[in-house]
């Protein structure tokens, strides 16, 4: 067995390679499951569960098609979860609780995906053979775990901002000058300078970027403040259409800024993290799965389909629907500022997509 560990090193840097310059964890996890499968012999499955609440759902696998949704807990792989450890079983028949996929599946290999101490779902190896794994290849599949969700994790924090953003603005824009506006201009700075102003970003945002132009603060600000209060749209539909915009935009700034308003506003970090990688949105509640639709079409697809937008006007209403989507518009306007500007995330943080 000496030449396990060899055969690891190879598969980890084959990984690498694989996953270099992808973004999209699905595409990488099926490349990851079909790198194991025909990189490791006697496999007769390899492949990904995914947490999604108290259940693991099935991703990208090789092998016979298998079992959708495993509860926290159950089988080799809900104990592997629930342990947020690997489990080895070396003859499956002798394992309680064990799922049956496949009646040539002697033994099973599992181990989980853990980010921030939470599990996020599993890898699962099953072998025709039992006792087919050891603690050579647990260790090899935790270092090809290991090495999968460092990939797809945030890109790690900058510590040095480009050459020509400014580093008290975080900008390409130097902060504007309190002493260099008008009085109407000196108005809008004092409210975004005052933390309690209304705006998350202050002049270190979008508000400090419109400042440049008071001509365009002057407006700007008014709208955006009609969009996100008067518009009687709702917290949470508000912040969920702010994250679609910012994800389908690629905004990682707005995103940031928004994303603890998010949490407060109910999105549960699953539905975060449906858009934020994209997921498919089927099974949320109605409003919900509309707003990301929309955002994803406006943005992604530049047209909406008929049936999305019948759905969006029976679930908004005229009125409410043109004030959604002009919200999104607006954060859409945000976004090019931003990218335009680049305006760069606070040091330290973690930017929530590679980028
Ligand atoms: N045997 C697993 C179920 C998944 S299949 O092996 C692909 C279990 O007991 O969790």
């Amino acid at each position: 067995m000496t030449g396990k560990p060899a055969l690891y090193r190879t598969l980890a840097e084959r990984l690498a390679a694989l996953l270099a310059g992808e973004t999209d964890p699905i595409a990488g996890a099926a490349n990851t499951a079909a790198l194991i499968y025909h990189g490791l012999p006697d496999l007769t499955w390899a492949g990904f569960y995914f947490r999604q609440g108290e259940e693991l759902v099935l991703g990208p696998f090789q092998g016979k098609p298998a079992v959708t949704r495993i509860a926290i807990g159950a089988g080799v792989c809900g104990t592997a979860a629930a342990r947020g450890a690997a489990v080895r079983v070396a003859e499956v028949d002798r394992f309680p609780g064990h799922i049956a996929c496949d009646p040539q599946a002697r033994s099973e290999l599992v181990v989980p995906l853990v980010e921030d101490g939470t599990v996020t779902g599993v890898l699962d190896l099953d072998s025709p053979l039992p006792a087919r794994f050891d603690a050579a290849d647990q260790e090899g599949c935790e270092r090809l775990v290991a090495l999968f969700l460092a990939h797809f994790r945030q890109a790690p924090a900058r510590t040095a901002y480009p050459a020509d953003v400014d580093p008290q603005s975080g900008c390409r824009l130097p902060l504007p000058r309190r002493e260099e506006l008008d009085e109407i201009g000196q108005r809008l700075y004092d409210r975004l300078a005052d933390p309690a102003g209304g705006t998350l970003r202050g002049l270190r945002g979008p508000g400090g970027i419109h400042l440049h132009s008071p001509g365009l603060s002057r407006h700007a600000g008014p709208l955006n403040h009609y969009l996100r209060h008067e518009a009687g749209l709702g917290e949470r539909v508000r912040e969920l259409a702010v994250l679609v915009t910012a994800r389908e935009c690629d905004s990682p700034f707005i995103w940031l800024a928004h994303e603890p308003a998010a949490a407060t506003a109910g999105l549960s970090r699953e539905i975060r993290d449906i858009v934020r990688y994209r997921r498919p949105a089927e099974g949320l509640a109605e409003a919900d799965a509309i707003v990301i639709a929309l955002g994803r079409e406006i943005f992604g697809n530049r047209r909406v389909a008929p049936a999305t937008y019948a759905r969006a006007l029976r679930q908004f209403g005229r009125r409410r629907l043109v004030d959604l989507v002009a919200l999104m518009g607006n954060y859409a306007a945000t976004a090019a500022l931003l990218a335009a500007f680049d305006m760069q995330p606070d040091p330290g943080q973690t930017l929530p997509w590679p980028h």
